[in-house]
């Protein structure tokens, strides 16, 4: 009798004996938007995604130039931010990039020293470390650049008993639609430019400490028309993963591409949820108006027992039922994975999130590249940016 599989929380425990403790991460602590209009903006990741009002600053707090709502689901914290006037360099952001992620805040033990070991390792500093508090206590944040105009924040919140962070207050809000099964971020994805990839692997195993677990070349990675690369990297006890993507050359535009000119530069591509009942999730998530990509053909899941090999036995769902909702099965060594993605969640064809459940299996469906990719590319034909 095989082992039973379970959906994967990684511990704290090392597992990435290569990667180095200078910089120890006790997880992801929130994702910053900037945004055109973050009340809309919470609205809709609320009413779509099921996040539960959480905090908020803005006029009212004292905020006199911006305005931040934080929206929580289980482990996962995002913040919408929106100018309050012209001068703001919100602005600028929003002007280049569309609605898009600024902030990737990592929760540190001690950010004033993530900042000196970061910095001294070659990081170049967005944020001297600042102390904040209030009657809760103290928190100590700072910050370092890393590709494009997307940053790194540390925040250090041991002193702190508060709900989220000084200056925030809770957000009380009389709609609340019910949560989806959202609980942790799996991973996050960043695409970069032509050639920039192995910098970028090289940056973060400098200057984090991460190391590449995994790899993906264009011969791996590719359809009729298009290609990229990817890099995995992850922190040292694996709870903080970033892919990172570049495009590579194929008969037609590569979608990473196509988001650097859409993004105009590198920012984050995608951040992938962690749910334990892909199932229940997608069947909300759909009720709800999300949009995914479009399924692959029925050769997929048709193929589906003969990807999975010695798993086939352990997969818990019904085939025609992951087929119905459009979901992707991958298999690794430790065991099954399940998949899906939507499409980008703004007008520019640029951020979008992955729904994913995993079973044993630390991969990230390479098995579904191809599928994934043809649907992408149906959707940039449709864009006329194929
Ligand atoms: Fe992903």
């Amino acid at each position: 009798m095989s082992k039973e599989l379970k959906s994967v929380d990684y511990g704290l425990e090392k597992i990435f004996e290569g990667a180095q403790d200078f910089l120890p991460l006790l997880g992801t602590d929130y994702v910053e938007f900037y945004v055109g209009n973050a009340k809309q903006a919470a609205h809709y990741y609320k009413t779509a995604f099921g996040f539960q009002s959480f905090a908020y600053k803005g006029l009212e707090t004292g905020s006199k130039d911006r305005v931040s709502y934080v929206l929580k689901q289980d482990k996962i914290k995002l913040i919408l931010t929106s100018p309050l006037n012209s001068v703001s360099p919100i602005n600028d952001h929003i002007v280049k990039h569309g609605d898009g992620v600024k902030v990737v805040a990592l929760w540190v033990e001690d950010a004033r020293s993530a900042f000196e070991e970061t910095v001294k390792r070659g990081a170049k500093p967005y944020m001297e470390p600042q102390t904040e508090e209030d009657e809760s206590g103290v928190v100590v944040t700072s910050g370092i650049h890393t590709y494009g105009e997307t940053v790194h924040v540390f925040v250090e919140r041991k002193n702190y008993k508060g709900l989220f962070l000084p200056g925030y207050i809770a957000w009380e809000s009389d709609y609340n639609p019910e949560p989806t099964g959202l609980k942790f971020i799996d991973h996050m994805v960043g695409n970069v430019g032509w050639g920039e990839m192995d910098t970028w692997v090289k940056w973060y195993e400098e200057v984090m400490g991460f190391e590449n677990f995994l790899s993906f070349d264009d011969k791996q990675i590719h359809t009729e028309y298009s290609a990229l690369m990817s890099k995995v990297m992850s922190n040292g006890n694996g709870r903080v993963k970033f892919p990172i993507n570049e495009p590579a050359e194929g008969q037609k535009k590569s979608q990473i591409e196509e988001y650097l000119d859409f993004y105009e530069g590198p920012g984050v591509q995608h951040l992938a949820l962690a749910t334990d009942n892909i199932i229940e999730t997608i069947k909300q998530l759909r009720a709800r108006g999300v949009e995914f990509l479009p399924p692959p053909p029925q050769a997929y899941y048709d193929e589906i027992p003969k990807r999975l090999g010695e798993h086939r036995h352990m997969l818990n769902e019904d085939i025609r039922e992951l087929q119905k909702l459009s979901i992707l099965v991958d298999a690794d060594e430790e065991g099954y994975l399940l998949q899906i993605f939507t499409k980008p969640v703004e007008d520019r064809p640029t951020l979008f999130y992955e729904i994913i459940q995993r079973m044993g299996a630390r991969g990230f469906g390479a098995g579904n590249f191809k599928a994934l990719f043809e649907a992408i590319e149906r959707e940039q034909a449709n864009r006329g940016t194929l």
